[in-house]
């Protein structure tokens, strides 16, 4: 099987014809959101010219057979020994715990990520935190390295301030990939991102000596990905 490469164009739900069964060691999902986010966004107060097009959003009516159909996909290639982070907003929360009983995974932790910069509101509270859930195929031989003595499961971690990047839909932080990857992997582990986005995890694999494969359907993130990677093996 291959690594270090990401199937642009092509959609997690194709994942049994790319990748083998039992061959992945982590896997890091940030899904579109299902809340008609264009990627450009009022929402999230940011100039059009530095996002690229094409990002492809999930709409709410679909959103619970498209959780199922990817989660469902991804359980076969996760190694007995292997674990997985899905990344969820609150509003679309019960689809993906539905989902993940439905797959077979066990969750191991339901992980706060706390950050600034939530979207200004008038009449109720901002939103300022995401889910993580922490599963795992195999309670009693999954991986865990316990980098800290008291590893507590809310996590503050600064959204990044990119002004004048261009981007590719949503950005996780650098911080909190490289974090899921020391805790949940180890050097030269295959590491899964359905959803490249920016390719901040093959970044962080880079950085931190682990292998990568991803999946990006938005033809215009290549160019983003392609020199987001270069720019991380300069580092290295
Ligand atoms: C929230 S973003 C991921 C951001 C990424 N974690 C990062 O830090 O840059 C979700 C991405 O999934 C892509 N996407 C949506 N549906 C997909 C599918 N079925 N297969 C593969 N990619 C998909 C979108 O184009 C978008 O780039």
């Amino acid at each position: 099987m291959v690594f270090d490469v990401i199937y642009y164009e092509d959609c997690i739900e194709n994942i049994s014809k790319r990748i083998d069964e039992n061959s992945i060691d982590l896997i890091i999902a940030d899904p579109p959101f299902g809340i008609s986010f264009d990627g450009k966004g009022s929402q999230y107060n940011r100039k059009s010219e530095f996002v690229v097009k094409g990002y492809s959003e999930i709409t709410r009516e679909d959103y619970f057979e498209f959780s199922k159909g990817w989660i469902k996909a991804i359980y076969p290639v996760l190694k007995e020994t292997g674990s997985a982070y899905i990344i969820s907003g609150w509003t679309n929360l019960k689809d993906i715990l539905i989902a993940i009983d439905e797959a077979g995974f066990t969750t191991q932790n339901h992980i706060i990520w706390k950050y600034q910069f939530g979207v200004f509101t008038k009449r109720k509270f901002v939103t300022s935190h995401y889910h993580i859930l922490f599963l795992v195929k195999n309670p009693k031989k999954y991986f865990f390295n316990k980098v800290d003595h008291y590893p507590e499961d809310v996590w503050e971690i600064k959204r990044e301030y990119l002004p004048g990047e261009k981007k590719n839909s949503t950005k996780l932080p650098n911080e909190l990939v490289e974090k899921l990857l020391k805790y949940s992997s180890k050097e030269n582990d295959l590491v899964l991102d359905p959803f490249m986005g920016n390719g901040t995890t093959a970044v962080a694999c880079i950085k931190l000596n682990r292998k990568y494969v991803g999946f990006e359907i938005n033809p215009n993130a290549k160019d983003i990905i392609d020199m987001n990677i270069s720019k991380a093996k300069e580092l290295v």
